[in-house]
C-alpha cells in the first residue's frame, strides 16, 4: 500500500519534501501534472525506471518522458539543441508540450527504449514543478494507468489499479486538461506532431511549419515509418465494443444513433445537448475543454453498463479536437464512422 498525501484543498511546498525523498531513494511516486497524473521515478536511476515499466506492465521499447523544472535541467540530459527547439521551449515551457531531443549519455537507455532521443517536458503544475525541483533530478513519468487503460485524471479512477504498485500517492484532485501532452519532434526545421494535445497545430504554427503525423488519426500499415513507439500500442480501449461516429451535421449523427439503438442495446457517450435524444446516454460535456477533461473517466466507466455497443460522439478534429479524436479513435480500435 502506498503512502497517501492529500493536496486537494491546500498545498505547501513543504509538504512535498517527503515525496521528493522517495524519488531520491529510487521509489515510485504518483503525482499530478496539468495534463494527467504520472507515475514518477528518478529518471537517471535505471533500477527505479525499470520499476515503472513493471508497475505499468509497459513494453520496454516504449520510451518515457523526462520531466524537468528548468532549461538547465534540459541541458543536463539533451544535446545539439537547435535555435528552433530553444524557441519552442521558450514559448511553450512550462506547459503541456513534450519535445523530442537528442539525448546525452547520462540518460539511461531504459528511459528511451534504446533510442538516441529523449522526450522532455516541463510541467506547469505547481506540485509537479516543486517535486522535480526538490528531487533535483529529471523525473521519468508515463501516464498513471496500467498499460492499455485510459490515463488517470483523478486518484479515484486509478487508486485500486495502482495503490499496490507505487510507493507514494499525491492527490491533487482532477487534472486541468485531461489529455496528455502534445508530443513533437523537429525534423529539417519542420515540427512533426506525433501525439496531439492542448498545444495545438495552430499554436505551433506561430513558430514554423507543422506537419501532423499520419498515425495521429490513421491506422498503422505494414512498412510505415513509426516516429514514436507509443503509436504502435493499443490504448484507452474499454472491453466493450465501441464505435466512434462523427458528422458535421448533428441531425445525421442523431438519426444514425437512433437507428443503431433500434437494433442493439447501446450506451451513447455524447455532448450534453444531445443526451436528450437517446435512451441510454452519458454526457461528455459540451465544450472541447470539458470533453478533454472528461473522456478518460468516462471511458473507464462504460464496461459497467454491459451493453452490446458503446457509441461515442466524435468532434471536429481541429484545435484541441484533434487530441480528443486521436484518443477516441484509439479507444474504439479505429472503429470509426464519419457521416458526410
Ligand atoms: O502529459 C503527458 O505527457 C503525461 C504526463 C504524466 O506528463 N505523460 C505521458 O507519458 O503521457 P506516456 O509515457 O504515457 O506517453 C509518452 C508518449 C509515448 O507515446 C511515447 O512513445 C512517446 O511519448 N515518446 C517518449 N519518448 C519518445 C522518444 N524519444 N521518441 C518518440 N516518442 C517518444
Ligand atoms: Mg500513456
Amino acid at each position: 500500500m502506498a503512502k497517501y498525501l492529500d493536496c486537494k484543498n491546500n498545498y505547501q511546498k513543504e509538504s512535498i519534501k517527503e515525496a521528493a525523498k522517495y524519488i531520491k531513494q529510487g521509489k515510485l511516486v504518483l503525482f499530478p501534472t496539468e495534463t494527467v497524473y504520472g507515475i514518477g521515478a528518478d529518471g537517471l536511476n535505471s533500477e527505479a525506471v525499470r520499476n515503472i515499466f513493471i508497475a505499468k506492465g509497459r513494453k520496454q521499447d516504449n520510451p518515457l518522458i523526462l520531466h524537468v523544472s528548468s532549461i538547465d535541467m534540459v541541458e543536463r540530459i539533451a544535446q545539439d539543441i537547435t535555435p528552433l527547439e530553444y524557441k519552442l521551449m521558450e514559448k511553450f515551457f512550462p506547459g503541456p508540450l513534450t519535445i523530442i531531443l537528442k539525448k546525452k549519455d547520462i540518460v539511461p537507455s531504459i528511459v528511451t527504449g534504446n533510442l538516441d532521443t529523449v522526450g522532455i517536458r516541463m510541467p506547469s503544475n505547481k506540485i509537479a514543478h516543486d517535486l522535480i525541483e526538490l528531487s533535483n533530478t529529471p523525473i521519468a513519468a508515463p501516464s498513471a494507468n496500467i498499460s492499455g487503460k485510459p490515463s488517470g485524471t483523478n486518484i479515484e479512477d486509478i487508486f485500486n489499479e495502482l495503490n499496490d504498485r507505487v510507493d507514494y500517492i499525491i492527490d491533487a484532485g482532477q487534472t486541468d486538461i485531461g489529455v496528455e501532452s502534445t508530443v513533437i519532434r523537429v525534423i529539417d526545421n519542420t515540427i512533426h506532431i506525433l501525439r496531439p494535445g492542448k498545444i495545438t497545430k495552430q499554436d505551433l504554427e506561430t513558430i514554423t511549419e507543422v506537419v501532423v503525423d499520419s498515425h495521429v488519426l490513421g491506422d498503422i500499415k505494414e512498412g510505415d515509418k513509426i516516429l514514436s513507439p507509443g503509436m504502435k500500442y493499443k490504448h484507452y480501449a474499454p472491453d466493450s465494443k465501441c464505435l466512434l461516429i462523427y458528422s458535421k451535421d448533428n441531425n445525421k449523427f442523431i438519426d444514425k444513433v437512433k437507428e443503431l439503438e433500434g437494433k442493439e442495446n447501446c450506451l451513447v457517450l455524447c455532448k450534453t445537448s444531445n443526451t436528450k435524444y437517446f435512451k441510454n446516454s452519458l454526457s461528455l460535456g459540451e465544450t472541447l475543454e470539458e470533453i478533454s477533461k472528461n473522456i478518460f473517466t468516462l471511458l473507464r466507466k462504460v464496461d459497467n453498463y454491459k451493453v452490446d455497443l458503446v457509441i461515442i460522439e466524435g468532434v471536429e478534429p481541429t484545435g484541441l479536437g484533434l487530441a480528443i479524436m486521436n484518443r477516441l479513435i484509439r479507444s474504439c480500435s479505429h472503429n470509426y464512422l464519419e457521416l458526410l
